[in-house]
């Protein structure tokens, strides 16, 4: 199937309920980060709209597959592997082509490489924990990486993030950035969580969760989970740096 130009016309109008509100005491963050004042709408300026672009020749050949982007000549990082794939896609459910899609986790261990990580799980010599790809014609993406870990964070007295992907999506300028994570199927860990608690509609929630996708397994290798992302509309997926709505 060949991806083709999106129709022109109107948007779908957003979901507000579909969005977290801003202020969640139970996510702590929030109580000090949240606006206190109405939101005013700014169009873009002209250097957002004009500005750099990310040139898709950067791109190395292992940016997605975080099993060896970091590691040593012949060695892998530790942990599960899979395949994590799926498509980028407009309101209307076609394809977007040559996004820039950025993905970064902790390692299988729950552990990020970061000067300012704390965590006492150890880390991976062999695994940095961060990639990138662009969309093919069809909007479709994927990268190979280890299953990360879930982690404790300083919220309440136990809190815990359950395993997670990070996402960054660009479009063709930099002023059109969308980020979101992307959780397992089947984790419990998922329904503890006080950021997915801020989201108050469970199907959005579900739509952050990545189907176990055997169809796309590679046999005696890896298995693979499904993640679409939807940019707009009433399917878009949730954008912590858009929770107003895009
Ligand atoms: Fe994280």
């Amino acid at each position: 199937m060949k991806n083709t130009m999106p129709e022109t016309g109107g948007f779908f109008s957003r979901d507000r309920n579909q969005h977290p509100p801003a202020l969640t005491p139970g996510y702590k963050t929030t109580v000090l980060r949240s606006p206190q004042r109405a939101l005013i709408a700014l169009d873009g300026t002209r250097s957002e709209i004009t500005g750099p672009v990310f040139g898709h020749g950067l791109l190395n050949e292992f940016d997605n597959d975080l099993i060896v982007n970091y590691a040593k000549p012949g060695e892998s990082a530790i942990g599960q592997r899979i395949l994590v794939h799926g498509r980028v896609l407009d309101e209307r459910g076609r394809g977007v082509d040559g996004a820039l899609v950025e993905f970064w986790q902790a390692n299988a261990g729950g552990r990020y490489r970061h000067k300012k990580e704390t965590y006492l799980a150890a880390l991976d010599p062999n695994f940095g924990g961060v990639g990138r790809t662009i969309t093919d014609e069809d909007g479709r993406y994927q990268f190979k990486t280890v299953k990360p870990g879930a982690y404790p964070w300083p919220n309440g007295v136990n809190d815990w993030r359950p395993a997670h992907i990070h996402f960054s999506v660009f479009g063709h300028g930099f002023a059109q950035r969308l980020i979101t994570q992307m959780y397992f199927e089947g984790d419990p860990m998922i329904w503890l969580c006080p950021i997915v608690k801020t989201i108050p509609d469970e199907a959005a929630i579900r739509q952050l969760i990545a189907p176990l996708d055997m169809n796309q397994a590679i046999p005696m290798d890896m298995r693979a989970y499904k993640f679409d992302i939807v940019l707009r509309g009433r399917r878009s997926t949730l954008f912590a740096n858009r929770m107003e709505g895009n």
